[in-house]
């Protein structure tokens, strides 16, 4: 059986674990809005016609921000057409999706929904067909208190209170040819400047992310990211990155290593960071907002797919909605390990997306929601990851891979809360053909002792929750693990993700 041995300390810390670290993102696409967190005639739906069954789901997966309301459908969005009464609210084409956009669900719906939540509030402002001015509107509309014509226009809209948003994505991969309004670095750069420039003129507690490249494979990845923050080091305080993995060819092994990606993709713009902040002989330092990522099988969705008569275009049609697999989820829990990894610099990041595309929860309309596969490892990370994150000094076998050379077998990372003392180890055992072994030095946390553990594993890697078996896969108790004399013990089964409080 292979082997891996590993550390804790408390001592070895990397950065303070930020709770941003575990939002998620809404995008006006498909069911995810509609027919998703909101189905009026449902018969759990609440006056407002959201969900409260997906709301519990929602809660239970304990995000922490939500990223609203794109994505690409931003780069196109008029944000005072899902504002005022329902009734006379204009239904707006989406060229990003190709759907009808009815505006049902605006910023006031959205604002409240996620106040039940319990979540902060992340929006989007549309730097593909819009500017500088409508950014300002929407903030002066969102944040500005009272007596002037916007701010007075929500409280007559309905919500006294201003919405008090305090992340904003300047964009939305404005690097994709995809993207309406798509643009060039350098014409990008000096728009966000501008934008940033006049939302921190009217309100300097704005924090705000630039876009950076959509993924790692981008041929302006690299080269984006350093033009652009030459334009906008001084206006931001995120950089944004976007990464979606999925099992190509049948190559599991290499679809299990996704977070070898991740890692690298980190490090480069932080690096790429860094050097601006040298150039410029910045004081300040970016952190990444990783504000898009999951695994998303692109090879279900092409552009074929797409309706083209423009009279036909539906309303919350079935897009993008990935049945994810054991296999799935051990790469979600393993690019969360990822980003842990690097708390020191990820402070944001945003599983992409919520319910029903791409996304943890999936919901039938008029019938029941229920948690796909990559909803445990996100809860159980979100619930047990507090405090700082820390260093685990990793010695593991490898196995080979044609995309990333040689991989660990096995990846991990730890937390530990000074405050309450407990300390929470993630796993992940990348082999396909059998379990391992990893011997744990603990004796840095004194008497400490298993408070809970849970694994994900199958027999069938490719196992999941659907309609017809909502529970077909649910994490257990691991009972290999055993804690003695300061060294931890524990068995990790083939394809699996683990989670183990300590305390
Ligand atoms: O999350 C789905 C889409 O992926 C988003 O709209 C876009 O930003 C990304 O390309």
């Amino acid at each position: 059986m292979p082997a891996a041995r590993l550390t804790l300390d408390p001592r070895f810390t990397v950065g303070a674990v930020h709770r941003r670290v575990f939002g998620s993102f809404v995008e006006h696409l498909g069911r995810c809005v509609y027919d998703g967190i909101y189905e009026p005639g449902h018969p759990a739906a609440d006056s407002d016609g959201f969900r409260t069954d997906v709301l519990d789901l929602v809660r239970e997966l304990g995000v922490s921000t939500i990223r609203y309301p794109g994505g690409n459908f931003v780069s196109g969005y008029r944000w005072e057409d899902g504002v005022g009464p329902r009734e006379s609210r204009p239904r707006r084409l989406d060229l990003a999706w190709h759907s009808v956009e009815t505006n049902q669900v605006g910023l006031h719906e959205f604002a409240r929904w996620n106040d039940q939540v319990g979540s902060e509030l992340m929006l989007a402002v549309n730097l593909g067909t819009r500017g500088v001015q409508e950014a300002l509107d929407l903030l002066e509309y969102s944040n500005v208190r009272s007596g002037s014509a916007l701010s007075d226009q929500r409280i007559a809209d309905g919500t006294r209170d201003p919405f008090g948003v305090r992340m904003w994505c300047l964009g939305n991969e404005m690097d994709g040819p995809w993207q309406l309004g798509h643009r060039s670095a350098e014409d990008y750069g000096k728009l966000a400047s501008q934008t940033a420039k006049a939302m921190r003129q009217l309100d300097p507690s704005v924090q705000l992310v630039v876009c950076g490249s959509s993924n790692s494979a981008m041929p302006t990845f690299g080269a984006w990211e350093r033009t652009v923050l030459e334009h906008t080091y001084a206006d931001v305080d995120y950089i944004s990155c976007h990464a979606y993995y999925a099992e190509k060819d049948g190559d599991l092994a290499g679809f299990l290593a996704s977070a070898v990606d991740m890692d690298h993709f980190i490090e480069s713009v932080v690096a790429t960071a860094d050097h601006v902040k040298a150039v410029l002989r910045s004081e300040k330092t970016i952190d990444i907002s990783f504000d898009e990522w999951n695994v998303w099988n692109q090879d279900r969705f092409h552009d074929e797919d797409q309706i083209t008569d423009i009279e036909q275009w539906p309303y919350a049609p079935r897009l993008l909605e990935d049945v994810y697999s054991v296999a799935d989820a051990v790469v979600v829990g393993s690019l969360l390990i990822s980003l842990l990894k690097h708390a020191d610099r990820v402070t944001s990041a945003s599983l992409a997306q919520l319910v029903n595309v791409i996304a943890p929860i999936m919901t039938e309309p008029g019938g029941p929601a229920w948690r796909q596969t990559t909803f445990f490892p996100f809860a159980l990370t979100s619930r047990l990851a507090r405090g700082n994150a820390l260093r685990v000094e990793l010695e593991s076998e490898t196995y080979p891979t044609g995309k990333f050379g040689d991989v660990p077998v096995v990846d991990a990372v730890a937390t530990h809360d000074p405050e309450t003392g407990r300390t929470a180890l993630f796993l992940v055992n990348r082999a396909i053909e059998g379990p391992v072994t990893v011997t744990v030095d603990a004796a840095a946390l004194g008497g400490a002792r298993v408070l809970e553990t849970h694994t994900l594993t199958d027999g069938d890697p490719y196992a999941a929750n659907t309609l017809a078996e909502p529970n077909r896969v649910v994490p257990g108790e691991n009972k290999s693990a055993l804690l003695e004399d300061g060294v931890l013990t524990v068995e990790l089964p083939p394809v699996s993700w683990t989670a183990i409080s300590l305390g």
